[in-house]
Order: structure tokens, then C-alpha cells, then sequence
């Protein structure tokens, strides 16, 4: 019987990387039964990854991207959110959205980033010791708000409303429930909207406000869904890899003094950050025929997971796997997916650890955990919910 790879549990308490190095040792594809009797199939190869992902025309998006979402928002924004949407008015969709992340669009993000980052740093180096995995959530929530164009005034309080909307900590304490937070985080966009309507700007509202698909403008809940969507994906899978790093450079002191002496490493360091951590755990697809996929013979319709966390890891692809190799080349992981749907985002993200990784090795001089390491109770994201660290300047 195949481990249940997508129970929660495994992920707080359990042990991951063996229960995925089982399901990639198996002869087939998995099908796997969980304890409610529904069912998904469990593709964990890098090969049959990477052969459902280059296959968006068979395996749907648009009846959800992550199994255990809700039905009814996905059916919501199916067809009209990029992520839950198919070929070929993806690709359309995709193309208006993508100006904000050019070369040229990231290059305006930059120096906020920068200055988000500077900020933290002297933050941290001023508390000595603090909560990484609550304080890298600042990083992404900032760069969201400069993406969206929100005003400085509104700053702190969209801070505030996105980690409580989208924070995946249980003990946090917040003044609203997390769906509560995210309808007034979706009502300030809708407030944006208008004024972007009336007075355009650079920023993802104004663009996605002047953009046709097909010739069509694309409606006020189409902009606000997209808006959401980038929030959704930027946020956590951020935090996430920001705090890996951290813990990577504490847990691999020989490696953080080689990327220090030789800042060509930066970039390698940050992609094998990016593998071994891969904060998307899982996607879902959902085959729109009968297909085969690593041995498995898949019905139309039956959910298909792919988890990239545990492709990442694959032995046939990486040699010494398990290993964290600063300098690791080629690293070609799926930690942004693969196909039609690649991370939107990739580049922004990439810029923000490789930020981050540069601030801390020239203002770091030691760091060291001071309590234990808690993980975050999902089968979406992989991520932490307590980091305690010590952190002293150089
Ligand atoms: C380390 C950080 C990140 C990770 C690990 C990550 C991971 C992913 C993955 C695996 C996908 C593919 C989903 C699928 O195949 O269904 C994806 C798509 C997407 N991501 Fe990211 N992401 C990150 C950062 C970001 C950022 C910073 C943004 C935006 C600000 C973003 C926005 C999106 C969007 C809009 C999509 C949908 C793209 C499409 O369907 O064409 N992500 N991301």
C-alpha cells in the first residue's frame, strides 16, 4: 500500500524526504487511498513530473491546481484566474499579466526590495535574536504591496490583513479569521481598481485594468482575481524560501563562509536553496482522457498529484540528492514548475533571495537556532512556522 503522502501529519511530524523516496521506488505510479476513501494518483518521478507537466493540453488546470481546494472557488475562477486556467487562453491571460515581470518591471522593483531587505536585516541585527519564519513574511507581503501599487499609507495595514489572510501559522493571533482578513483584502483591491481606472499607473492594477484578452478587458473581478492570485502564489512559497535559507546557512557553515569568499556562488546557492526547500509541495492536475504515466493507466477525471518537493530529490536527476551543494550545477529542479504554467513569479522571487543571501553575507558574522524548528501544517506549502534564531553582526 502507498504511503498517504499528501496527510498532513507527515509534514509536522513525519519524514518527508523517505516517504517520497519510497513512492519514487515503486514500479508504477501509486494510486493512493486516503483514510476518508477518496483517492489521487501520486506522480513523484522527475521524469513523469516533467511528462504530465509538458502536457497541459491532456492535464487540466481548471478543475483546481492543489487537491484538498475548495470547489467552489476554483469553480469560481476557473477558466478567468491564470493558475486555473488551460490552454490557449492561458497563454493569452499570461501574456498581459508577464509585463509586470520583465526585465524591465523587475528592474523598478529592485531597489524597493533592496531597502525592504536593509530594513530587515537592521532589524534583526538590532533584536539579535527573533522568529525568521515571521519575519521573512514581510519580505514577500512588501513586494507585493510595491507590485500592486499600494500607497505607503495603506502599508502596514495590508501587511497586517495579508499575513493573517494567507499566514499558515496556528498560533498566530489575529484580530479577524483568515477569510475575513482575505474579503477585506479583496475589498482594498477592489478600491485600488477604481482609482487605477481613473488614474493609471505602472503597477499590475493599472496594467491589468487596460488588458484585453482577445480583445475583450478583462472584468473588475477578472483584475481582482489575478491581483489575488499573485498575492497567493508570492507570499508563502517566499517566506518559505527565505527561511531556508537561513537555516541552510546555519545548518552548513562551510558552505555560507565559501559563498561569502566567492560571491559568484550567490546564484547556485540560491537555486540549490530553492531545490532542497521547494516550498510548493504539490500540483494537481486532472487528465481530460484516459493517459498513461509512469506505468499507471489514469482514467479521465481522476485527480493526478504531481510533488515537486519529492521530483526535487530524485536520484536518477541529482546526484547525491540529499545533499545541499552551494555550487550544485546543473540544478534544472521544478521548484517553479515546468510548461505553461512555470512560475510567474520565478525572476521576482529569485531577486528576492538573491537579495537577501547578499545583505546577509556582508552584515552577518554568526547565526544559530534557539529552539526548535516548527513545520507548517500543510500538503501545499512546505514551510515553517517557527524559526528561533540568534543572529550577530559581523
Ligand atoms: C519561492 C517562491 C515561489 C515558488 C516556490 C513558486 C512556485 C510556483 C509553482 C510550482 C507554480 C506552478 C503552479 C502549477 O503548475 O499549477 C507557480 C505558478 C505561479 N506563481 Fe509562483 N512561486 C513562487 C513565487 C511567486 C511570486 C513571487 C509570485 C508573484 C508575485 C508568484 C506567482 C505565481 C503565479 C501567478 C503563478 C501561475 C502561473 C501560471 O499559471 O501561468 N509566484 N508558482
Amino acid at each position: 500500500v502507498a504511503i498517504d503522502i499528501a496527510d498532513v501529519e507527515l509534514y509536522v511530524s513525519g519524514d518527508p524526504p523517505a516517504a517520497w523516496r519510497a513512492h519514487r521506488n515503486q514500479n508504477r505510479v501509486p494510486w493512493v487511498t486516503r483514510t476518508d476513501g477518496s483517492g489521487y494518483w501520486a506522480v513523484t518521478r522527475y521524469t513523469d513530473v516533467t511528462a504530465v507537466y509538458r502536457d497541459a493540453d491532456t492535464f487540466s488546470s481548471e478543475l483546481g491546481m492543489r487537491l484538498d481546494g475548495s470547489r467552489v472557488a476554483t469553480a469560481a475562477a476557473a477558466g478567468r484566474q491564470l493558475v486555473v486556467t488551460d490552454p490557449p487562453r492561458h497563454a493569452r491571460l499570461r501574456a498581459t499579466i508577464n509585463r509586470v515581470f520583465s526585465p524591465r518591471g523587475l528592474g523598478r522593483l529592485e531597489s524597493g526590495i533592496r531597502a525592504t531587505v536593509k530594513a530587515l536585516v537592521d532589524q534583526i541585527l538590532e533584536a539579535r535574536e527573533c522568529d525568521f519564519a515571521e519575519v521573512a513574511g514581510q519580505l514577500p507581503a512588501s513586494v507585493i504591496c510595491d507590485l500592486l501599487g499600494v500607497p505607503s499609507t495603506d502599508r502596514s495595514e495590508m501587511l497586517r490583513l495579508t499575513s493573517a489572510a494567507f499566514g499558515s501559522r496556528r498560533g498566530a493571533v489575529a484580530a479577524e479569521s483568515p477569510a475575513e482578513a482575505h474579503a477585506t483584502v479583496f475589498a482594498y483591491y477592489a478600491g485600488l481598481l477604481a482609482d487605477r481606472r481613473e488614474c493609471p499607473g505602472e503597477d499590475i492594477v493599472s496594467v491589468l485594468a487596460r488588458a484585453e484578452v482577445d480583445g475583450v478587458p478583462l472584468s473588475d473581478e477578472e483584475v481582482l482575481l489575478n491581483c489575488d492570485g499573485l498575492l497567493s502564489g508570492g507570499n508563502e512559497t517566499t517566506r518559505h524560501a527565505a527561511t531556508s535559507a537561513v537555516l541552510a546557512l546555519i545548518e552548513h557553515p562551510a558552505a555560507f563562509a565559501s559563498v561569502r569568499d566567492d560571491r559568484s556562488l550567490v546564484g547556485s546557492c540560491v537555486e540549490e536553496i530553492l531545490r532542497l526547500s521547494s516550498p510548493a509541495l504539490h500540483v494537481l492536475r486532472t487528465p481530460r482522457r484516459d493517459v498513461q504515466i509512469g506505468g499507471a493507466e489514469i482514467g479521465a477525471g481522476e485527480p493526478v498529484t504531481l510533488w515537486i518537493a519529492a521530483a526535487n530529490r530524485d536520484e536518477r536527476v541529482f546526484e547525491e540528492p540529499e545533499k545541499f551543494s552551494p555550487s550544485r550545477s546543473p540544478n534544472r529542479h521544478l521548484t517553479f514548475g515546468l510548461g505553461e504554467h512555470y512560475c510567474i513569479g520565478a525572476g521576482l522571487a529569485r531577486l528576492e533571495l538573491r537579495i537577501l543571501l547578499e545583505e546577509l553575507l556582508d552584515r552577518v558574522g554568526s547565526m544559530a537556532l534557539t529552539g526548535p524548528v516548527r513545520r507548517v501544517a500543510s500538503n501545499l506549502v512546505w514551510g515553517y512556522e517557527a524559526a528561533p534564531v540568534r543572529i550577530e553582526p559581523r
